[in-house]
């Protein structure tokens, strides 16, 4: 075989390759990948909420990826598109323009356009995927729930505190949260949390909790800022309980 051929075949063979390869991308809501639903997703950041219950359906984390994936976009339910004026775009939308009943799904516009018995006319219509069952029941249990936005924390109870380290984990939270105003020449209230020393020292005299954990007779920091998350007054507290260590 002459090199050009050869270059040749290799070029078109490579072409091909692409354009099947491409084949399933771009179809966006067409395609019928399952939607994981009723997992909650596994959050890290720890911010120590209210554990999640797995009998009640959360909004955000169960019920708004599925319209966001499958009905909130061009064309359909998105803002620009806003097809029959129903905007599925969050929990605010959903609830001004769905016309969902709380405690009846059967009295629920966004329900009955899910399984309206005419395949012509049930949402999400052809070509667009239907949604499974799974998805079906995961609304319908939502809207019987009271079509509520509840929130919970998929990390509750996985704050990790053993171990705690002042250099790993202590220092970055001081770092963000407070030395903002307790480093420098003036630090407030004449506490310098810049150093190990500094943080020891409040530690020891029961100040430092006292004022993350937000007790009477302390004065709440951050000050005039939310609590830090709880998995970091959890761990402020295992390091302050293990004797403020400087590791
Ligand atoms: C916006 C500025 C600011 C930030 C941010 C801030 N502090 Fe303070 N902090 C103050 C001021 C001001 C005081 C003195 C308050 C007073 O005495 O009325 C103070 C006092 C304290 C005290 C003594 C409280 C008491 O009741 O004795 C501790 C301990 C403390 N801060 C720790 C922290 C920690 C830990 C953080 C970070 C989680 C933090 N601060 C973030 C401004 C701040």
């Amino acid at each position: 075989m002459k090199i050009s051929s050869y270059w040749m075949l290799l070029f078109m063979t490579g072409t091909i390759l692409l354009s099947f390869s491409c084949k399933h991308n771009g179809l966006g809501p067409l395609d019928d990948d399952p939607i994981i639903t009723d997992t909650i997703p596994n959050d890290t950041t720890g911010t120590g909420g209210t554990p999640c219950d797995p009998n009640v359906v959360y909004f955000d984390l169960e019920i708004l990826p599925i319209l966001q994936s499958r009905c909130a976009f061009s064309g359909c339910h998105n803002e620009a598109s806003a097809q029959n004026g129903v905007v599925l775009t969050s929990y605010q939308k959903v609830m001004q323009t769905a016309d969902v009943s709380p405690f009846n799904p059967n009295e629920s516009d966004l329900y009955k356009a899910i399984t309206d018995d005419d395949p012509e006319d049930r949402m999400p219509q052809s070509p667009n995927a239907p949604l499974s069952q799974d998805q079906i029941d995961l609304i319908r249990k939502w809207i019987v729930q009271g079509a509520q936005n509840l929130e919970c924390d998929a990390s509750a109870g996985q704050c990790n505190t053993q171990n705690m380290s002042f250099a790993n984990d202590i220092r970055p939270i001081i770092q963000n949260a407070c030395q903002g105003c307790h480093s420098g020449t003036a630090p407030s209230g004449g506490i310098n949390l810049s150093a190990h020393n500094g943080v020891a020292a409040v530690a020891n005299n029961g100040r430092l909790y006292g004022a993350i954990a937000r007790q009477p007779g302390f004065v709440a920091m951050p000050f005039g800022g939310n609590q830090l998350p709880q998995c970091s007054v959890d761990k402020i507290k295992a390091w302050i309980d293990a004797g403020a260590p400087n590791n």
